[in-house]
């Protein structure tokens, strides 16, 4: 069986964005596999350095979690700040850790274009931690998007660096699970290619929206003036209408509106109604779950315990191991 490893930055709710990116794949691994799925709030301080929202917003995750149904029964599902041993090990792994190698990473130099008031060294040490976080629990596998493949290739560095130096094959390099033709990348509401909570509130679907407001939401979409000629190509907003219809309706509807759009007949506030209607029938179970589980803090607390005693666990090893490799020692 497989060690999987993935952590996700508490920033907010979770949207259809993270669903169908990684969410709906944590739930199949967890079937499979060996599965720590944690909510990285050590690293969210890079950006927020005034937490005060820090505990609602990983309690928000953890929710969102399991009622999109993760397991704790499955998975061991944790807080990263419950699991100490990441500092350490990554205090560990950065001895051997160049600074010019990190000042090159491309997250590292967007972040210091974005916020050029707060380069601060957890910013450039962000990619140790996250290695830390895969490198603790031994994990063969991380599933991960296309811009944490960088992390990934500096783990699987970091991971050899340190067999290398001494000596043992220590640490198993971890490679990106393979998602296949499954990874179903989701648009945002405002014509933009991704559903991103950064770059527009309004674009987001999250998933304890309320019907209502998801129905406002599609209703106020980006679309454009229509086809005028057959074969005419789509824009990227009427695009986006597609590829979201395409993750939520049944294959018949999105050939129907698709019908229409080539025989230039398509009417947006139908498809967008239609698109509100599935995307709630979608949502129900999930939004239910939610907001069932924000009554029972007692079972939350629970969860996050239990799964921070596993970690811990796996955790405590690993770092016993890598201090007697490194020659820590009992005088
Ligand atoms: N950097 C990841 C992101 O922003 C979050 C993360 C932290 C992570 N530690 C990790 C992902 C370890 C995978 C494995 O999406």
């Amino acid at each position: 069986m497989d060690i999987v490893a993935s952590g996700i930055r508490p920033t907010g709710f979770l949207h259809l964005g993270n669903y169908f990116g990684a969410l709906r794949n944590f739930i199949k691994m967890q079937n499979e596999n060996k599965c720590f799925f944690f909510i990285a709030d050590y690293h969210s301080l890079t950006t927020h350095p005034h937490p005060s929202d820090l505990q609602t917003n990983v309690r928000n995750v953890l929710i969102d979690y399991i009622a999109a149904g993760l397991d704790p029964e499955k998975a061991t599902i944790y807080v990263q700040s419950d699991v100490p041993q990441v500092c350490e090990l990554s205090l560990l792994l950065s001895m051997n850790v160049y600074v010019g190698e990190l000042q090159r990473v491309a997250s590292f130099k967007e972040k210091v274009r974005r916020q050029p008031n707060n380069v601060n060294a957890g910013l450039l040490n962000y990619p140790v931690l996250m290695a830390a976080d895969i490198l603790l629990h031994r994990a063969d596998k991380v599933p991960v998007g296309k811009d944490q493949e960088q992390h990934l290739e500096m783990t699987r560095d970091f991971a050899q660096r340190f067999n290398h130096i001494y000596q043992q094959e220590y640490f198993k390099l971890p490679v990106a699970y393979n998602f296949g033709n499954e990874l179903v990348k989701i648009p945002g509401l405002d014509g933009s290619t991704k559903m991103s909570k950064s770059d527009n509130e309004a674009s987001c679907i999250y998933l304890s929206d309320a019907p209502e407001v998801v129905r406002k939401k599609v209703m106020r979409a980006v679309s454009d003036s229509g086809p005028t000629e057959p074969g005419q190509p789509k824009s990227q907003a009427v695009e986006n209408l597609f590829l979201l219809m395409k993750a939520v309706s049944t294959p018949d509807t999105v050939q129907y509106f698709e019908d229409q759009y080539q025989a230039c007949q398509i009417r947006y506030g139908d498809m967008k109604k239609q698109l509100a209607n599935d995307m709630i029938a979608f949502l129900q179970p999930i939004y239910e779950r939610i907001q069932e589980l924000r009554s029972k803090s007692d079972y939350i607390s629970k969860v996050a315990r239990e799964g921070a005693e596993k970690a811990r666990e796996s955790a405590s090893k690993t770092v016993r191991d890598v201090r007697e490799i490194i020659g820590f020692k009992a005088l």
